[in-house]
C-alpha cells in the first residue's frame, strides 16, 4: 500500500489520510468464510491446541503460543493499516520491544532517541546494557546526531515520534535513509505508539520495523495491554515470528478480540482526539498561567512543518508547563474531575499526569532536566468527551493551582 505523500490542503496540510484506511480496519483479516459459522465477528478461539488430521497435518494452527485464530485476525488487520506485509501481537509494548532487541546478541549496538517512554529506556539501559548490549542515547530530531552516533557494532536504530512527554519530532525517512546508507542491515525501528497506523506510517518513509504500544490508542479502550509489530521484511518477519513463539511474550485471544474490534473505530476515535487536542492546546497557550504548550499540531511548535510532512495528522497527545513550580502542577491535576489522574494514555477517557513523579520517573533526575521534563510539566492525554466540558474541567483546575494570575 502505497502511502500519499501529496500535502492535501483539505487536511490542513498534512498528508492525504491513507486510501481505505477505514475499509481496511473493519474488513481485512475478518472474513466470515474462515469460520465454518460464517460468523461475520471474529471468534474468541480459547483452545490452546488444535486436532492435526495425521501427525503435522493441521489447518494451519498447533498450538494457541505459536498461532491463534483470533490473534491471527487483529494480525492481518494492523498489517493492512500499517501498509505492511507482517504483523505479529505481543503480550505488552515492552514485550514488543524486547522480542524485537532479541534479534541482536552481545556485543551489537542500539542507538536509541534520547527521549523515549520511560520504561523503553529502562529496559535499554538496566537490562539489554547488563546483558552486553551497547547502547547510546542520541537526540535524532538532528539527524547529525545520528550520524555521529553510528559505529561499526551498530544493529539497532531505536525511533519514537513525538517523543514522549516533551513531543519532539524525528524526521523518520531522513533518519532511515541516513542508516540504511550507512549499512543496510541496521534495523530501524518506530514506535508509533502516540500517532497510531491513523495518523503515521513509517515503513512507507523508510523505517524497518513499526512498533505499538497497542495498550494505548490501537485498542483505544484502555483495557488491554499489548504490542504489536509490523515489518515488510520476511527476514525480519521470520526471526520475530521465531522470538514470538519462542519467548512466548503473546497476548490473549480474549486481548487479541478487544484490540482488534477497538480498531474498528481507530479512525473516528483519532479525528476526535486531533479535534479536541486541538482546541485544548489553543485555550492553554492563550491562558497566561500556561508558561509553554508543547502540540504538534500547532504551528507554535518548532517541528510542525516536518510533522505535516509526515504524518496525516496529530494525536490527542500534548504537554505543556504550568507557571509556578510544583506544588502549582500537583494542585492543578488533583483539582481535575473530568481528567483522571493516571499514567497510559491514547484511551477514550482524558488522562493527566506529571511524568517527572510517574512515568518517567525511573529515569535519574539529570537526565529528566536535560530532557526538559521539569517539576511544572504536565502531560495530557486528550480523550473523547464533549470538548466544552474537557475545557471547563482544565479552566477550574487552573483557578485552583493559580488563583491570583
Ligand atoms: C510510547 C510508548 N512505547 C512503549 C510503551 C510500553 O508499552 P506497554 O505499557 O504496553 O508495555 C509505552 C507505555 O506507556 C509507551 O507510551
Amino acid at each position: 500500500m502505497e502511502q500519499n505523500h501529496i500535502l492535501d490542503e483539505q487536511n490542513g496540510g498534512f498528508i492525504a489520510p491513507y486510501k481505505s484506511f477505514a475499509s481496511d480496519a473493519i474488513h481485512v483479516g475478518q472474513e466470515p468464510e474462515q469460520w465454518t459459522s460464517m460468523a461475520v465477528v471474529p471468534l474468541i478461539s480459547l483452545s490452546t491446541t488444535f486436532k492435526q488430521t495425521a501427525p503435522g497435518k493441521h489447518a494451519g494452527f498447533e498450538y494457541s503460543r505459536s498461532g491463534n485464530p483470533t490473534r491471527n485476525c487483529l494480525e492481518k488487520a494492523v498489517a493492512a493499516l500499517d501498509g505492511a506485509k507482517y504483523c505479529l501481537a505481543l503480550a505488552s509494548g515492552l514485550a514488543a520491544t524486547v522480542t524485537i532487541t532479541h534479534m541482536l546478541k552481545a556485543g551489537d549496538g542500539i542507538i536509541c532517541m534520547d527521549d523515549v517512554y520511560g520504561g523503553t529506556n529502562r529496559y535499554f539501559q538496566r537490562v539489554a546494557s547488563e546483558l552486553g548490549l551497547d547502547v547510546t542515547l542520541a537526540d535524532m530530531t538532528n539527524p547529525d546526531n545520528l550520524k555521529v552516533a553510528l559505529k561499526t557494532n551498530t544493529k539497532l536504530v531505536w525511533l519514537e515520534t513525538p517523543t514522549n512527554p516533551t513531543m519532539k519530532v524525528v524526521d523518520i525517512k531522513t533518519c532511515s535513509d541516513l542508516v540504511h546508507d550507512y549499512n543496510r542491515d541496521i534495523i530501524v525501528v518506530v514506535d508509533n505508539t502516540f500517532m497510531s497506523a491513523y495518523f503515521q506510517r513509517p515503513l512507507c518513509l523508510g523505517a524497518d520495523i513499526c512498533m505499538y504500544s497497542a495498550t494505548k490508542y490501537m485498542n483505544g479502550h484502555s483495557d488491554v495491554v499489548m504490542g504489536l509489530v509490523s515489518t515488510n521484511r520476511d527476514d525480519l518477519h521470520k526471526k520475530l515470528k521465531f522470538l514470538q513463539n519462542a519467548l512466548g511474550c503473546v497476548p490473549s485471544p480474549f486481548d487479541c478480540y478487544l484490540c482488534n474490534r477497538g480498531l474498528k473505530t481507530l479512525h473516528l476515535r483519532m479525528e476526535r482526539h486531533f479535534k479536541n487536542a486541538t482546541a485544548v492546546a489553543k485555550f492553554l497557550e492563550a491562558d497566561p498561567r500556561v508558561e509553554r504548550v508543547i502540540f504538534p499540531g500547532l504551528p507554535s511548535h518548532s517541528q510542525h512543518e516536518l510533522m505535516k510532512r509526515q504524518c496525516t495528522g496529530c494525536s490527542g497527545m500534548l504537554s505543556f508547563y504550568i507557571k509556578g513550580q510544583l506544588e502549582h502542577a500537583k494542585t492543578f491535576l488533583s483539582s481535575l474531575k473530568v481528567f483522571a489522574l493516571a499514567e497510559s494514555l491514547g484511551g477514550y477517557e482524558s488522562l493527566a499526569e506529571h511524568p517527572a513523579i510517574m512515568t518517567h520517573a525511573s529515569l535519574p533526575e539529570k537526565e529528566r532536566c536535560v530532557l526538559g521534563i521539569s517539576d511544572t510539566l504536565i502531560r495530557l492525554s486528550v480523550g473523547l468527551e464533549d470538548v466544552a466540558d474537557i475545557i471547563d474541567d482544565l479552566k477550574q483546575a487552573l483557578n485552583a493551582a493559580c488563583p491570583k494570575m
